[in-house]
């Protein structure tokens, strides 16, 4: 069920490491060539001779070995697999690669790849609760990473809770899972976009808006999941850009505008940027003097990027989705806008201050189609972009 397919395997350092051994083996019963990599820790408990007898392949420990290096340099040692899993993950290094610290050929490894990558993280239970690898491993997985496990259990320490590494068979079923999921929108080109923008007063001031960008990037990250070809055309947000989507970061709405129009043609395009509706007329070169009378913005429209997607056309994309954050009638007021815009779905969410959604982790929406309207639960963003990205894979599949 894994004929093929490569799997770079780090053991990093705890008595989990073991286990190791026995995942390398049953990968290999499974049909997948396995390439070892030791970390020094991990070398003080199983040796590079079982790794290297079990696997078939040579062993690899150390950066700055001339002879690894001219063999198999550790870029290529990175990038040659399909999947990186990390078995044992330690606390140490999940913590190197959240920092993106690359002191050994591991931690070197994963800051080099462009795989994906499936933690197996073991611990003591206090490690594992700590907040530092709390964060670490929230961010790793913001980041794109897998996990599985850890389980609950007695520790080789003598505590019991949560730490235990995943059993192989866990660790080969995540694994299976990873090659086995589907991936509808292969071949399709999606465009997102997502954020703010900022339209400058003058060289030190803008006009912006609320917007976290959140709900773009968890579309661009769940399109991109069902393998589409992702562009995301983000205004200036903190979000983590997702795994395998090419980020354009942009600042005003016309840049936005010439982003997208640049990433057709594209097979659906979601727009989920609360683009700012005016930009000041003038921008003047420098900083506006607090002198004599405060000065007065006059401001023009910007482009709607939305309604000139939809525009028909020969780079019409054939499926357009909107959003309509709106504060009162809701239903009705995003009804006459997708009318109006010319898209064929949109996103309606309330955003008045009481609903929280505006840079919180919360939507509810009601989904407008030229069929009708469904009102979603409330979910976390995550899941809208999910359920979101379904609708999109099923009606592709549905012939369109
Ligand atoms: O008109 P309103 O801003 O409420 O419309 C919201 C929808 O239109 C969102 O999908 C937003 O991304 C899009 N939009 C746009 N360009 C604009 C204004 C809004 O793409 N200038």
């Amino acid at each position: 069920m894994l004929d093929g397919k490569r799997i770079l395997l780090i053991i990093s350092g705890g008595i989990a490491a073991y286990k190791a051994l026995d995942l390398i083996r049953r990968l290999k019963e499974r049909g997948a060539t396995v390439r070892v990599l030791l970390t020094k820790g991990g070398a003080q408990f199983v040796t590079p001779l079982s790794a290297a007898a079990l696997s078939g392949e040579k062993v690899y420990q150390d950066l700055f070995s001339l002879t690894d290096e001219s063999e198999m340099g550790h870029i290529r040692l990175s990038r040659e697999a399909d999947l990186v899993v990390v078995a044992p993950a330690s606390a140490d290094l999940m913590a190197r690669m959240a920092g993106g610290i690359a002191d050994d050929l591991a931690a070197t490894a994963l800051l080099a790849t462009d795989k994906p990558i499936l933690l197996a993280p073991a611990m003591n239970v206090e490690m594992w609760a700590h907040p530092a690898t709390r964060a670490n491993v929230a961010l790793l997985e913001a980041r794109g990473a897998r996990r599985v496990g850890p389980g609950t259990g007695d520790l080789a320490c003598g505590e019991t809770g949560p730490g235990r590494m995943a059993e192989p068979d866990e660790i080969l079923q995540a694994i299976a899972d990873f090659f086995a999921r589907p991936t509808p929108l292969r071949g399709r080109r999606a465009l997102v976009t997502s954020g703010p923008t900022r339209e400058a007063i003058d060289p030190v001031r803008y006009l912006t808006n609320t917007s976290s960008g959140k709900q773009g990037y968890a579309i661009a990250r769940a399109l991109a999941y069902l393998g589409a070809e992702t562009v995301l055309v983000s205004g200036p947000t903190r979000c983590t850009p997702p795994p395998n989507v090419t980020v354009q970061n942009v600042t005003t709405a016309e840049e936005m505008l010439a982003a997208c129009e640049a990433a057709l043609p594209v097979e659906v395009a979601v727009c989920a940027a609360a683009v700012a509706d005016w930009r000041p007329t003038t921008k003047p070169n420098q900083k506006l003097k607090k002198e004599g009378a405060a000065p007065v913005l006059e401001l023009q429209e910007n482009p709607d990027i939305l309604a000139r997607l939809s525009a028909a056309g020969p780079k019409r994309p054939p499926l357009v989705i909107g959003f309509a954050a709106e504060t009162e009638n809701l239903v009705e007021n995003a009804k006459a806008k997708r009318t109006r815009k010319g898209c064929d779905w949109l996103l309606a969410n309330d955003v008045s201050p009481e609903s929280g959604v505006l840079g919180g982790d919360c939507n509810q929406i009601h989904f407008l189609t030229p069929q009708g309207v469904e009102d979603w639960p409330s979910q976390s963003k995550d899941a809208v972009a999910r359920t979101l990205a379904d609708r999109i894979a099923a009606h592709f599949e549905g012939g369109a």
